[in-house]
């Protein structure tokens, strides 16, 4: 049942604000202070790393808690995709938590990577959708999303629940690890707590994100700039781009572009620019602005204060609310997922099951 949704992948996306809810409701204290984890979860005092392995979009979630995890909870990271991670024997020991992120559950790399894992960390901690899964089975400890159960092959609100409790989780270890004082956890959980109302206003935006993404359906080739917390977002953007629209898009770290990609700047490649007004935003518009100046034409999705202080000259923007900045990754995911279907769809592709893919990819 789409509910009234041409797609199911629209169904989802609009779905994002409700199951994000429910999530919260799952994990915080009834008098919204704490956190509530099961005890199975290890102490994050006694951790010494914290391993995050997944796939595709599960991946870009776990790239993004890398950063929440190293700057609140001041816990060194690694993060890699499974199918890197299983082969190249990298060394796990006692202090490590291993974490997986699946919707599925059942992503044979993801699991391959867990049970080489299984004998070596000290805890396994898995972030499914699908709480029967084999991930979660094989995990010490597993964490539902509570996305429900997502249709679209391309993963929408699974992306931004699994953000949810990663973002969680990060805030518990930054908690224990003597990072975050109770005060300061009670504020980041209030911000949390009126962050579905927030998505509305960025669902609200779709007509928007349709009028630009008329404009990218012509387009061979698209590039995705962030920084920070919005590179992987950037990646996923791309992501989810060329997954349903089949045009070629690819990411970078704003700060690499002129490394090499910078080559390919002309007025034929679009370039869609993440960046809320935060620390990194004067670092990101520089980059940017030398877009423009090699004849780019620049998609900018950005808040009011960005768009006050960078917005001249630049194609299209889209314009988000305003959110503390450890939370737009979770915002800035739906203008993500908005141009790809928008896309896809003036594309006219097959939104829910684009071709060559499976939902659930149990082989290698
Ligand atoms: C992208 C997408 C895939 C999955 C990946 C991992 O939209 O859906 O990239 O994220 O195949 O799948 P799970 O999360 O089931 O392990």
């Amino acid at each position: 049942d789409k509910g009234g949704h041409k797609h199911f992948m629209a169904k989802e996306i609009a779905e994002q604000p409700h199951v994000i809810g429910e999530a919260l409701n799952h994990y915080l204290t009834a008098d919204g202070t704490g956190i509530n984890v099961p005890e199975s979860l290890p102490d994050f005092r006694g951790v010494e790393r914290l391993v995050l392995v997944a796939c595709g979009t599960a991946y870009y979630a776990c790239v993004t808690a890398k950063y929440w995890f190293e700057r609140i909870a001041r816990l060194p990271v690694e993060v890699d995709i499974a199918s890197e991670f299983r082969y190249r024997e990298p060394p796990v020991t006692d202090g490590t938590v291993a974490l997986f992120v699946s919707q599925s559950g059942e992503t044979a790399d993801t699991l391959a990577a867990l049970r080489y894992c299984a004998d070596k960390a000290a805890h396994v901690v898995s972030v499914v959708n699908v709480p029967e899964s084999s991930i979660a089975r094989e995990s010490g400890t597993a964490l539902p999303i509570l996305a429900g159960v997502e249709v679209g092959v391309a993963s929408t609100k699974a992306f931004t629940c699994q953000l949810t409790v990663l973002y969680l989780l990060a805030l518990k270890a930054a908690q224990q690890r003597g990072h975050l004082d109770a005060d300061a956890l009670t504020d980041r959980l209030s911000a949390l707590r009126s962050l579905p109302g927030i998505l509305n206003h960025a669902l609200a935006q779709d007509r928007s994100a349709k009028k630009v993404a008329r404009k990218l359906a012509e387009a061979d080739d698209i590039l995705f700039l962030g920084r920070g917390l919005m590179y992987p977002l950037a990646m996923e953007g791309a992501l989810k781009l060329k997954e349903i629209s089949y045009i070629h898009a690819e990411a970078y770290a704003s700060g690499e572009l002129k490394h090499g990609p910078i080559a390919l700047i002309d007025k034929r490649m679009p370039v869609v620019v993440m960046a809320p007004k935060d620390k990194l935003f004067d670092k990101t518009v520089s980059n940017m602005q030398e877009v423009m100046a090699r004849g780019g034409k620049v998609t900018l999705i950005t808040d009011e204060a960005g768009l006050d202080e960078a917005g001249d000259g630049v194609t299209n923007t889209l314009v988000m609310p305003t959110v503390p900045d450890d939370l737009a990754p979770i915002l800035y995911a739906i203008p993500a997922q908005q141009l790809a279907y928008h896309t896809a769809i003036a594309k006219g592709t097959d939104v829910d099951q684009p071709r060559n893919l499976a939902k659930s990819v149990t082989v290698e």
